[in-house]
């Protein structure tokens, strides 16, 4: 967390400190249990901890409809067990039911890292693609994809760019006067990826998920504005000044010529006890049994929120066949980053505080038995005082990647607190499962380099 600009800077390398401050200072809301899905277990542990807009996500994997998994990577050297944690989650929604999107963020990495299109492809294959599909990716209504390659991206991002001005990119990344065009652009070549699964030829408007690590709030925040930007009308519940009934207002900004009138035509055509009132630049709609005299209790919330979504849907027919997107908010989660084997943060850049997807099976055990731990000075007072897993990370292995059990895993914690566990046996076992992990991973891999043909790769 940058503190001079309180903004969040995707591009730093500064950890992130205080997770509380996203919930006050950006509105992101917790991440909550609380319904029959199956979750994942970075949803049952709090890994996920917080979310925006995940309602209708939720309900589109209830109810079978369609929606998107989309993330990017940006190819920037081996991809490591913190990936990992993003590749899992695609994979979980896929198994969901989502329509799979990947986007290789190299137009980013030219940008930012001055790496060459060459060396993109390459790690993008090798690094992500490959790996994506060991830990289980599945071919069917998958698109693969990098940013350079994908012209409905392309021309998406220069569009996006009319809403986007100088300021709004220094507020919300902090660029300054010698920021260069090219990482400018990035940023609504990220939105557009965002973006990419409402276009038309990918299927239309639908809820789209986009699970990342919290800094990279700052795009979502710049998609989720642009979204609505974009669109030619608004959807809105509002109140009427004298009788305090709520209403719905349908308003276009540039809405073509008649395009309101055929909102209000559909609507009425579909429906018996709904007034609408016709102005210059909107529409509104009242349900006519709402009125004040009525001896009925307001009927609301049933009867006003089905009005709503019959509205949004006649005005998403009528926008799109007059040229508009009609984009849906992407909907996002947000994941807590793993601290490094030796603490401080995990890099790509430093190959002690990670392991590889691709580390040798025997180097990536030895890795996690260097690993920091919780542990006492001696066994007489681990004994007696027990460890602390909160503070170490083979636990923190553990509970990422290592144990799927919950149960196991409360086990564990119980055993390293209470001091009946001790950290060479427990390492040994975390470094066994790693090891094990990689060995299994890289054989995946093999088989997942014959089966790339099966995919949809845009490069
Ligand atoms: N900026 C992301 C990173 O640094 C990569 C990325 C590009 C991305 N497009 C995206 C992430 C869309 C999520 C959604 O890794
Ligand atoms: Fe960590 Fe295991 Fe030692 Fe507890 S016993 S501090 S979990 S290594």
């Amino acid at each position: 967390m940058d503190k001079e600009t309180n903004s969040l800077n995707p591009w730093s390398s500064q950890g992130l400190a205080d997770y509380n401050k996203l919930f006050d200072d950006f509105g992101i809301e917790p991440f909550v249990t609380n319904s029959d899905l199956n979750y994942h277990r970075y949803m049952r542990r709090g890994i996920v901890f917080g979310q925006r807009n995940f309602g209708p996500i939720e309900n589109a994997i209830k109810t079978k409809t369609r929606f998107s998994v989309l993330d990017g990577f940006m190819p920037s050297g081996k991809s490591h067990i913190g990936h990992k944690m993003v590749m899992d989650q695609i994979i979980w929604y896929q198994k969901q039911g989502a329509e799979v999107f990947v986007g290789i963020a190299d137009m980013e990495a030219y940008a930012v890292r001055n790496f060459s299109w060459e060396k993109c492809k390459k790690i993008g294959i090798d690094e992500y693609i490959i790996s994506l599909i060991a830990l289980g990716l599945k071919p069917e209504k998958t698109l693969l994809y990098f940013q350079s390659a994908l012209q409905p991206v392309k021309d998406l991002a220069f569009e996006l760019g009319t809403n986007v001005t100088f300021s709004e990119l220094s507020s919300i990344y902090g660029f300054a006067g010698e920021t260069h065009l090219s990482h400018m652009v990035s940023t609504t070549t990220q939105a557009a990826d965002i973006l990419l699964p409402q276009l038309e030829e990918f299927g239309g408007p639908c809820p789209v998920v986009v699970p990342a690590g919290a800094d990279q709030d700052p795009h979502i925040r710049l998609t989720r504005g642009l979204a609505s930007k974009m669109n030619m009308f608004y959807v809105e519940e509002r109140n009427d000044t004298k009788s305090g009934l709520p209403y719905i207002s349908v308003r276009g900004k540039d809405a073509v010529a008649g395009t309101l009138q055929a909102i209000q035509k559909a609507v009425l055509s579909d429906s018996s006890n709904i007034k609408s009132k016709l102005s210059k630049e909107h529409v509104d709609f009242f349900i006519e049994n709402n009125c004040s005299e009525s001896s009925e209790p307001f009927k609301l919330p049933e009867s006003f929120k089905s009005l709503k979504s019959l509205i949004e849907s006649h005005v998403q027919e009528v926008e799109l066949s007059n040229g508009g997107y009609c984009f849906m908010e992407p909907s996002s989660t947000y994941h807590r980053f793993m601290s490094g084997l030796q603490g401080g943060k995990m890099s790509s850049s430093v190959p002690e505080s990670h392991i590889a997807l691709t580390d040798d099976p025997a180097s990536g055990g030895k890795k996690v038995k260097r690993a920091k731990t919780g542990g006492r000075a001696t066994f007489e007072e681990q004994k007696e005082l027990g460890g602390n897993p909160d503070d170490c990370s083979v636990y923190e292995l553990m509970y990422f990647h290592l144990s799927e059990d919950d149960k196991e895993l409360e086990e564990i914690r119980k055993e390293c607190v209470s001091g009946k566990r001790l950290c060479g046996t427990c390492k040994s076992e975390a470094s066994e499962r790693m090891t094990l992990f990689l060995k299994e991973h890289a054989e995946k891999r093999e088989c997942a380099r014959d089966t790339l043909s099966e995919f949809i790769i845009k490069m």
